[in-house]
């Protein structure tokens, strides 16, 4: 079978694997790991969140308030759920969008029992009025409500069992400070070194059941912008490829020609970071440029940018942030191939 480009390579996938799309979903919890142990890399995180955990423990009392932070698919959700199975309590997951009404707030926390997490996704999100009960919350575990309307309108308190909440959150810069203050814990979720991408991938390859040789760990490592969740990503449409090819060993040759086939270069750019890099340096002389423009130059949202392509370019320092906008630097220019015209 002959494939030669990617939207043919990824029908042809979709089209002979039905069961595709349930795995696909089911990808992030399958390879979602249960422990401390299975969590690979974020050392120093996991050694305070496990000194927290203990601590409480052995005083038979729930932990503190934890705010998680970070870039998108590095591990947030991954890391309440272990914190949850660690203290053997339940965990209740929502997220600031998804909690609109005050009453329905009100019964989530009255509903929880002593110890329980909640866990708070995207928890910069949260309304004003759900904030507000939460500070009362948070602090003494006391839910104000009231009832009637009118003048005959009074206010109850109730008593709220011993919850965690835990947060977490892509944009630490848009949580009110009240809220975050109000953490008795926080962490910074890092990027992944290069060996622990390796080590996720390692393990990914094991539960998904398929060989790949140290080679190919290092070339999908290397396209991963070090966020586990692209490795897994990327994984299975080398691995997809390497089953429509017959190689059932996923070496450096397999997995490059799989990358390059979805487009994916060797540090893990794609084409739309490309054209915005490309997009900042031909029309704007490599910038300052603000945000708004530049997604207007290139038809993206501001939010894409600012949450999927531009962490990795900041990180990997393709991209810098100024009081007057982006700026792209010259490690960019000699990526892609373009002479560093740009002066400063
Ligand atoms: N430390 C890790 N070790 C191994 N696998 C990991 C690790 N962190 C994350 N993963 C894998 O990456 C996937 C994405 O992680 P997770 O959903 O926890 O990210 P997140 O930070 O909550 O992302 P988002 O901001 O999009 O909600 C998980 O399903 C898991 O398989
Ligand atoms: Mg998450």
């Amino acid at each position: 079978m002959l494939i030669d480009s990617t939207e043919e390579f990824n029908d042809i996938v979709s089209s002979t694997q039905p069961q595709a799309t349930g795995e696909d979903l089911n990808l992030d919890n399958t390879l979602r790991p249960q422990s401390f142990e299975e969590y690979i890399g974020q050392e120093k995180v996991k050694k305070n969140l496990d000194f927290l955990i203990r601590a409480a423990k052995k005083r038979e009392e729930s932990i503190e308030h934890v705010l998680l932070y970070g870039p998108a698919g590095l591990g947030k959700t991954t890391l309440a759920n272990i914190i949850a199975k660690e203290m053997g309590v339940n965990i209740k997951t929502t997220s600031g969008p998804a909690l609109e009404r005050v009453g329905d707030f009100g019964s989530i926390l009255t509903n929880l029992q002593d110890g329980d997490i909640l866990f708070i996704d995207e928890i910069h999100r949260l309304n004003k009025s759900i904030e507000e009960i939460l500070y009362p919350a948070m602090e003494d575990y006391k839910l104000d409500i009231i009832i009637g309307k009118g003048p005959s309108a009074r206010t109850i308190q109730l008593d709220l069992p011993k919850f965690t909440l835990i947060g977490a959150t892509t944009k630490l810069g848009s949580l009110s400070n009240p809220l975050r203050n109000r953490f008795g814990a926080t962490y910074r979720l890092e990027f992944y070194q290069n060996s622990e991408m390796q080590d996720i991938i390692r393990r990914s390859g094991k539960i998904l059941g398929v060989e790949v040789h140290a080679s190919g760990l290092e070339k999908i490592a290397s396209c991963a912008r070090q966020t586990p969740r692209v490795a897994n990503r990327l994984l299975k449409r080398v691995r997809d490829f390497s089953q429509i090819k017959n190689h059932p060993l996923i070496d450096s040759a397999v997995a490059q020609e799989a990358l390059e086939m979805i487009d994916v270069d060797p540090i893990g750019l794609e084409p739309a970071d490309r054209h915005i890099l490309r997009t900042i340096i031909e029309k704007f002389n490599g910038g300052p440029v603000g945000l708004g423009t530049i997604a207007a130059a290139t038809s993206e949202e501001i939010k894409t940018i600012e949450d999927v392509y531009e962490p990795y370019l900041l990180q990997i320092g393709f991209l810098t942030r100024t009081s007057r906008g982006r700026m792209v630097t010259e490690h960019a220019y000699r990526h892609l191939g373009i002479p560093y015209t740009h002066d400063k």
